[in-house]
C-alpha cells in the first residue's frame, strides 16, 4: 500500500520516522522527486533498486541536511568546499573522496570508494532531512528508464504499491536533476543540471574538466547515449514543421502548426522555466498517446546544456 500525504509537519515526521525504520518514501526536492531510503542500511538501499527495477546497482546521491553533515560525510578539497558553500543548498551534487567518518552503506555507494552528496533547497525536502538526521540516498522517484517526475501524481502513476509514503509538496522549481561534479581529483562535470556549468566555473575561477568516457554519467557520443527519461511516443528532435499525428513540444513559438496536443516550453524563451516544465510537457504529450513528439530545437547554453542532454537522453534508441 502506497499512501500519499500532503506534505505537512505531522506527516514529514511520520516520514522521517519511516526512513529511519528502513521504509522507502518519495519526497519533493527542487529538482525533481526523490524514491529515499536509510543511506546507511544496505537492506534499505535495496529496496530502491528493486522498487526501481533498476538493471544494475549504480551508486546512489546521498542527501544531507546542511553543508555541516554533508563535511562530516567526505573529504572536501579546497575547490569542493567552495562550491559546496556557493551553491548549497541547491541543485548540485559532488562527489568527494569518502571521509573516516561516512556512515553511507557500501551498496548506495556501488562498493566505492567515493560518495555522493547533496543538501537539497526545497523546505520539505530540508525538514524531513533534519527530522530524519540520516543520509538519505535518493534517486529520482521512476521507473528506471521512465521520465523523471516533477509532481507526486507521476510518482504514483509510476511507483503507486511500490513504496510507503509519498509526501506530496506540489510542482518541482528547477525541474532538472541536480549538476553532478566530480571532486575526486581536478574538479569535472559529471552531468549538466540544476546549476549552469558557467555559474560553478565563475566560483572555481577556472574551467570545469570533462570526464573520461568510462566516469561520464552522461555519455558524450549520441550513439552512445543510455536510452533514459523515455516517453512511449518517439521523439523528434531539431524538428521544423510538425507531421501528421505528432504532438509538439515546442520552444519559444517555432512550430506554430498545431500538432495533436502542444506545450511550449517557455513561450518567451526563458530556460529556467523550460527546464521546470520539461518533464511534465513529457509526461503530457506522451499520454495523450500520439506516436510520436516533435520538438524544436532548444539553444544548447546555460540550463540549455541540461535541457537538450536529457531531450537526447529521451530521444535515444531503446535497448
Ligand atoms: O536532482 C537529483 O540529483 C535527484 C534528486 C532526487 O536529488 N537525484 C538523482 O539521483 O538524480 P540519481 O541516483 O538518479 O543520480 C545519481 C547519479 C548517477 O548518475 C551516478 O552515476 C552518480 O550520481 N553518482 C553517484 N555516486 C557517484 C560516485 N561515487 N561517483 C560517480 N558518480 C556517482
Ligand atoms: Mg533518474
Amino acid at each position: 500500500m502506497t499512501e500519499t500525504l500532503p506534505a505537512d509537519e505531522a506527516a514529514i515526521a511520520r516520514c522521517a520516522a519511516l526512513l529511519r525504520e528502513g521504509g522507502l518514501v518519495a519526497f519533493p526536492t527542487e529538482t525533481v522527486y526523490g524514491l529515499g531510503a536509510d543511506a546507511r542500511s544496505d537492506a534499505a538501499v535495496g529496496r530502491i533498486y528493486a522498487a526501481k527495477e533498476r538493471p544494475r546497482f549504480n551508486p546512489l546521491i546521498a542527501h544531507v541536511a546542511d553543508v555541516g553533515a554533508a563535511l562530516g560525510q567526505g573529504v572536501f578539497s579546497a575547490e569542493a568546499a567552495r562550491l559546496a558553500v556557493a551553491f548549497w543548498p541547491g541543485p548540485l551534487t559532488l562527489v568527494v573522496p569518502a571521509g573516516p567518518g561516512c556512515t553511507v552503506s557500501a551498496l548506495a555507494r556501488a562498493g566505492l570508494g567515493s560518495v555522493a552528496l547533496r543538501v537539497p533547497a526545497h523546505p520539505v525536502t530540508n525538514a524531513l532531512l533534519r527530522a530524519a538526521a540520516i543520509p538519505v540516498a535518493a534517486p529520482s522517484a521512476n521507473r528506471s528508464g521512465r521520465i523523471s517526475p516533477t509532481t507526486a501524481a507521476h510518482v504514483r502513476l509510476d511507483l503507486q504499491g511500490r513504496l510507503d509514503v509519498i509526501l506530496d509538496g506540489g510542482a518541482c522549481s528547477v525541474g532538472l536533476e541536480s549538476t553532478i561534479v566530480s571532486c575526486l581529483d581536478r574538479p569535472t562535470l559529471l552531468r549538466p543540471g540544476g546549476i549552469a556549468r558557467h555559474m560553478l566555473e565563475a566560483v572555481l575561477g577556472t574551467a570545469l574538466a570533462a570526464p573520461a568516457r568510462h566516469e561520464a554519467a552522461v555519455p558524450v557520443a549520441p550513439g552512445l547515449l543510455g536510452s533514459h527519461y523515455a516517453p512511449r511516443a518517439r521523439l523528434r528532435l531539431d524538428a521544423t514543421s510538425v507531421r501528421a499525428g505528432e504532438a509538439v513540444l515546442d520552444f519559444g513559438g517555432q512550430l506554430a502548426e498545431a500538432g495533436v496536443a502542444s506545450v511550449d516550453l517557455s513561450p518567451t524563451r526563458d530556460l529556467a522555466e523550460a527546464a521546470a516544465r520539461l518533464f511534465a510537457a513529457l509526461h503530457d504529450l506522451d499520454a495523450t498517446g500520439a506516436a510520436g513528439i516533435a520538438v524544436a530545437s532548444v539553444p544548447a547554453t546555460g540550463l540549455g546544456v541540461a535541457i537538450n542532454d536529457r531531450l537526447a537522453r529521451a530521444a535515444a534508441p531503446r535497448p
